[in-house]
């Protein structure tokens, strides 16, 4: 199979590509990535050299070069994790968004549709359903709960769900979609709740907790995530959307002490601040479809992936350092353009 990858140079995307390159040698991987402030080489260097692997720098929403892209490449399968994908930037600046996320995944199908694509996964994410109330933990979402966003991010991303599934309808593309849970593991922005609280607290530095700190978030290890959607590609049912998660609800608090805990640093460092508009209180994912139909189970809890975790991004200061700095930038400049591997 020649599988397209987009937003492989991301968090979930990077930890995809490197787990279907080393797992899947019989398997082309194209790996196409704007490198957007969230992109980064230096999450591929372990598979750059590998002959089942290669690289474009490009935009999901440039109709010109994603339909250029197919026709030389021909891929049999795409699978769309390219998106704006932080909340807080999407009160800022919604238009984004709605460009990459809603523009660039329909300029994807498109593609697909004159293509002739095997597959189109479409990587989406529970946000999509709204949330749930905290004084109800006997509810959870399942592939039947109505879309119901409360974000500019969550929005996009359902309105890209419904041309996914558009597309299967009125031109019979063969799609799947699959709605997670909060990833963590390497590799994860430090923008984002954990790596941030990490890099924080390792620097004595104020951790800034929302609100009152009660929402809850249901954590998935990334590398459960990147198996789920192997195993949908392979095995899942055209037309189905999967749900993936494996019951791991924490409040944010109970996050940002672990970590403490972990860092041997204080709860003093704790400090809260205004509450993100719109704020989702609880997620939680049942996952009774993709285990029932597909089989999957998580290999990781919540308690073994986050000590992994914490321990990557001990032993991976420089990673998220350079990327606190803006290095991380110049490396594609140094890697690809200065050395003429690839020209802009
Ligand atoms: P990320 O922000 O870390 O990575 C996004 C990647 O997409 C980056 O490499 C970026 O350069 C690229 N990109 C952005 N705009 C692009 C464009 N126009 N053209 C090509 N590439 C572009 O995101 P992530 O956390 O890895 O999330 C990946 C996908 O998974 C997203 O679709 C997100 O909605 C979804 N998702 C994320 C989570 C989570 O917890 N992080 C959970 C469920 C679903
Ligand atoms: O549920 C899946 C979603 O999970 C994905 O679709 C999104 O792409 C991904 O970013 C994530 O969204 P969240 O908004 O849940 O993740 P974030 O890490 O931004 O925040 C997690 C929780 O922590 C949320 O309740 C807000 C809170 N928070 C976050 C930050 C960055 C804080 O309290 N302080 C912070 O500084």
């Amino acid at each position: 199979m020649k599988i397209l990858v987009t937003g492989g140079a991301g968090f979930i995307g990077a930890n995809f590509v490197n787990y279907m390159v080393n797992e899947h040698p019989e398997d082309e991987i194209i790996n196409l990535d704007l490198l957007t402030y969230a992109g980064n080489l230096e999450n591929l260097k372990d598979v750059e050299n590998k002959p089942n692997y290669k690289f474009y720098k490009g935009d999901i929403a440039d109709r010109e070069f994603i339909f250029n892209l197919f026709e030389k490449e021909r891929p049999d399968v795409v699978v769309n994790f390219a998106a704006e994908s932080h909340v807080d930037r999407s009160i800022e600046n919604p238009s984004i968004f709605v460009q990459t996320n809603v523009l660039g995944t329909t300029t994807l199908l498109d593609a697909s549709v004159k293509y002739g694509i095997k597959r189109f996964h479409q990587v989406s994410t529970d946000e999509v359903y709204g949330d749930l109330p905290l004084d109800r933990p006997d509810l959870f979402f399942t592939e039947e709960t109505p879309i119901h966003t409360s974000s500019p991010y969550s929005s996009s991303k359902a309105a890209a769900d419904l041309f996914v599934r558009a597309y299967h309808r009125t031109f019979g593309l063969p799609i799947t979609i699959s709605c997670c849970s909060n990833n963590y593991g390497p590799y994860q922005f430090p923008e984002k709740l954990i790596p941030l609280m990490i890099s924080r607290a390792t620097a004595d530095e104020k951790l800034p907790v929302y609100g009152d700190g009660a929402n809850v978030r249901d954590w998935l290890y990334v590398l459960d995530h990147c198996k789920a959607i192997d195993l949908i590609l392979r095995k899942g049912k055209v037309g189905e959307t999967y749900n993936i998660g494996g019951h791991n609800e924490k409040t944010n608090l109970e996050v940002v002490k672990t970590v403490l805990k972990a860092v041997d640093k204080p709860e003093s460092l704790i400090t809260y601040v205004e509450d993100r508009k719109g704020h989702d209180r609880r997620y939680a994912i049942d996952p009774t479809k993709i285990e029932n139909e597909l089989g999957w189970v998580p290999e990781e809890n919540f308690d073994t992936g986050i000590a992994k975790t914490i321990q990557w991004y001990l032993d991976n200061e420089d990673w998220w350092k350079n990327i606190l700095s803006g290095d991380y930038q110049n490396y594609f400049q140094k890697m690809y353009i200065d050395k003429g591997r690839v020209s802009e």
